[in-house]
């Protein structure tokens, strides 16, 4: 018998995403589902998650375990948003309503505005200012239902300002239930005070950035915006070399909106991931489907930028790609951070099946982060981060469109939120 601190009682379905990941191809459809399913957890991680009977018979609950009734409920794995750029300052609004008028994101950025806009308010920013954002940004997200959130700098670029993007995270981390997962991106754009000289910019990464930010610890992967309006192929290969060898792992924004290689790049050097993809070539499917670098979409672009191309996820599942779905929450591409609202974009723009767009924003989406043994599916070793949504069935999560479903979020085996709402964390044993 496992002791439990913590069951999660009766669920009208049970989501486990359980098995192996990466999820490939036809794989990418199975879900785990269980009717009246149990979950119970000791200590924040997961010692049992199946049917009731094979609850009974293997779990023995401690006297004062807390019970978690879930009846009526579809619980699923906390969702993994695999790629944020959460901690901005400032809005884009008023660009946003340009955009409206007809301006492109492009159009934009050639002016000085889009990103650019962004470094000007995050550099006018103070460390607590963007520990601040950040933390009400993690609040609304786990509102929704994520508990682990890769997030990314790139807003600062020059060491002081990239550096205070990610203390800002590694602050609110401390100070928050959600997992977040550091990146740096200090090759997001090209800095205006190095416009005409852009061969200085690539230098200061190589020789300032990259090894200061490894050195003091404040993340974990190295990504770069692989765009002809941002960094070239060339570029991106120098790049990610130097941060290969300082011990980053790596991510590309590869084939936002111009096809330049980006993807087949990142399955060559063995990138974590391959993120956006809305132009990729035949090659760039084939080559990414051979590999094991995780396809990342981000159905948010597509739609916040009123597009009518997106990525192709039916061409890539069928390849044999490892399919996530993310966020992308940002001010100016995509001011979302709702995964329930991603997982919806993704089935209907992306052509995806809820079965597959549940696997690739919990199980994928931890693989594509690093994380797979640790979050992304309710199977005993992983941590308690459960969801209970109020809807009948798991295709409802979709079939609601527009709504979110998120009604209790446990993390690590703490309730944080409960009838939708924010609660402080709860230690759920008494002393
Ligand atoms: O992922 N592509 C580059 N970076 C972001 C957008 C950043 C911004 O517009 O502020 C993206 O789309
Ligand atoms: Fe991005």
């Amino acid at each position: 018998m496992r002791s439990a601190d913590l069951v999660v009682a009766g669920c009208r379905e049970l989501v486990t995403c359980a098995g192996p990941l990466p999820r490939r191809g036809k794989d990418l459809r199975q879900i785990g589902s269980v009717e009246n399913g149990w979950v119970a957890s000791s200590k924040g991680v997961i010692v049992f998650a199946g049917s009731e009977d094979a609850f009974r018979a293997e779990v023995s609950p401690e006297p004062d375990a807390v019970t978690v009734d879930a009846r009526g409920m579809v619980a699923l794995p906390g969702f993994v948003d695999a790629h944020t750029h959460l901690p901005f300052a400032g809005d884009r609004a008023r660009e946003f309503g340009l955009r409206i008028q007809g301006w492109t994101y492009q159009q934009l950025a050639e002016r000085g505005m889009g990103i650019q806009t962004t470094v000007r308010a995050t550099r006018a920013a103070s460390l607590d200012d963007l520990v601040g954002l950040s933390i009400k940004r993690l609040d609304r997200m786990l509102l929704t239902g994520t508990t682990t959130a890769e997030a990314k700098s790139g807003y600062g670029l020059n060491l002081e300002d990239e550096v205070k993007q990610l203390e800002a995270l590694r602050d609110a981390a401390a100070l928050h239930p959600v997992d977040i997962v550091p990146t740096f991106m200090g090759a997001h754009d090209i800095p205006p005070e190095y416009r005409d000289r852009r061969e200085g910019y690539v230098r200061l990464l190589i020789d300032a950035l990259i090894p200061e930010v490894r050195q003091r610890g404040l993340a974990e992967f190295f990504d770069i915006f692989c765009e002809p309006s941002a960094f070239s192929l060339e570029e991106t290969r120098t790049l990610v070399a130097a941060a290969k060898a300082a011990g980053f792992k790596v991510k590309i924004h590869a084939d936002e909106f111009v096809s330049q290689g980006g993807t087949e790049l990142a399955a060559e050097v063995g990138a974590v991931s391959a993120e956006h993809l809305i132009a990729i070539s035949d090659e760039g499917i084939s080559r990414l489907a051979a590999s094991d670098t995780a396809a990342i979409l981000l159905p948010g672009v597509s739609y916040f930028l009123m597009m009518d191309k997106h990525a192709p996820a039916r061409r890539l599942i069928d390849a044999g790609a490892a399919v996530a779905l993310a966020s992308d929450f940002n001010p100016g591409s995509s001011h979302i951070s709702s995964i329930p609202f991603i997982l919806q974009l993704g089935v209907f723009t992306l052509g995806m099946t809820v079965e597959e767009a549940l696997n690739a924003c919990t199980g994928n989406a931890a693989y594509a982060i690093g994380r797979r043994g640790t979050v992304g599916s309710l199977e005993p070793g992983k941590k308690m981060d459960l969801l209970l949504c109020d809807v009948p069935d798991h295709v409802s999560l979709a079939y609601e469109a527009g709504r979110n479903p998120v009604r209790t979020v446990i993390k690590n085996g703490q309730v944080v939120v409960e009838d939708g709402r924010r609660v402080a964390p709860r230690f759920l044993r008494s002393a």
